[in-house]
């Protein structure tokens, strides 16, 4: 596991789209898997700028989203297809056709999940794999106690997530219950995964998941046992790890020199 600390949130946002970039540059029909929430919309910002200014190429890639409310339209201002087309889609050049989100109107979750898989396998698996983390540990909406070989299926949100999302809904507004989420098994196939977080709301859940025990009270633990996993932190995000001077340390003295 590699933890990367930046100093602000716009460092680590464009630390991580440097990293996306160079996925695209090696390999420009690569597969991403995309997440929303508040931490990557620095990172998407980030992006657009060089599709717009270094001519950044989205028109092989293809995307999968990690999770979808169960109900809400995709013209729904709080659907995450919405939040896509709005934060991404809409800024690049990537094929309607090629962006995947989970299906929060299929009336057959369990054929629709099953599917999901399969189109993700069918292009040949996830390249690179961009997470947040929620204040309950969770990564796309694997709560606590998620199996760590789950799949993509619908999922109960607990009354945590639902009342952290609800800043983001109208007053009055009902949050989903549910929704569908690729599993922590999904994710953990990506060839390459970054978890992105920031402010010091989120330093106590990123201490639990970098050094403490791997386990599914705290779904991003399991990113422990991958191989490529990348965390793009900044100093509020990293305050509480015990480790911090070392991952700095790290980072000061690459084998292949500075970051
Ligand atoms: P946030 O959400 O980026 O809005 O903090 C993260 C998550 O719940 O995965």
């Amino acid at each position: 596991m590699e933890v990367i600390i930046s100093n602000t949130y716009e460092e680590l946002s464009k630390a991580a789209a440097a990293m996306v970039a160079k996925t695209l540059n090696a390999k420009p029909n690569a597969v991403l898997g995309l997440a929303t929430g508040s931490t990557p919309l620095g990172l998407y910002k980030e992006l657009i700028r060089m599709h717009k200014e270094e001519g950044l190429d989205f028109s092989h890639v293809t995307t999968f989203n990690l999770d979808e409310y169960v109900g809400l339209k995709p013209n729904h201002p709080q659907s995450y297809r919405y939040f896509m087309q709005e934060n991404l889609f809409d800024h690049i050049n990537i094929a309607p056709q090629n962006t995947h989100l989970p299906s929060a109107t299929t009336d057959d979750h369990e054929m629709f999940c099953e599917s999901y898989e399969r189109m993700i396998d069918e292009c040949g698996g996830i390249d690179l794999q961009v997470l947040g983390i929620g204040s309950d540990g969770h990564i796309g909406f694997n709560e606590p106690t998620s199996s760590l070989s789950s799949r993509t299926r619908i999922k109960t949100l607990t009354r945590q997530t639902i009342k952290d999302n609800s800043r983001f809904f109208e007053a009055g507004e009902n949050v989903p219950t549910y929704a569908i989420t690729m599993g922590v098994g999904t994710i953990l196939e990506a060839k390459k995964v970054i978890l992105l977080a920031s402010g010091e709301g989120k330093a106590s859940v990123i201490a639990d998941a970098i050094e403490g025990p791997v386990t599914s009270m705290c779904t991003a633990s399991v990113l422990q046992f991958h191989e490529r996993a990348i965390y793009y932190l900044d100093t509020a995000a990293a305050s509480k790890l015990k480790m911090r001077d070392y991952f700095e340390w790290i980072q000061a003295n690459l084998p292949s020199g500075p970051a």
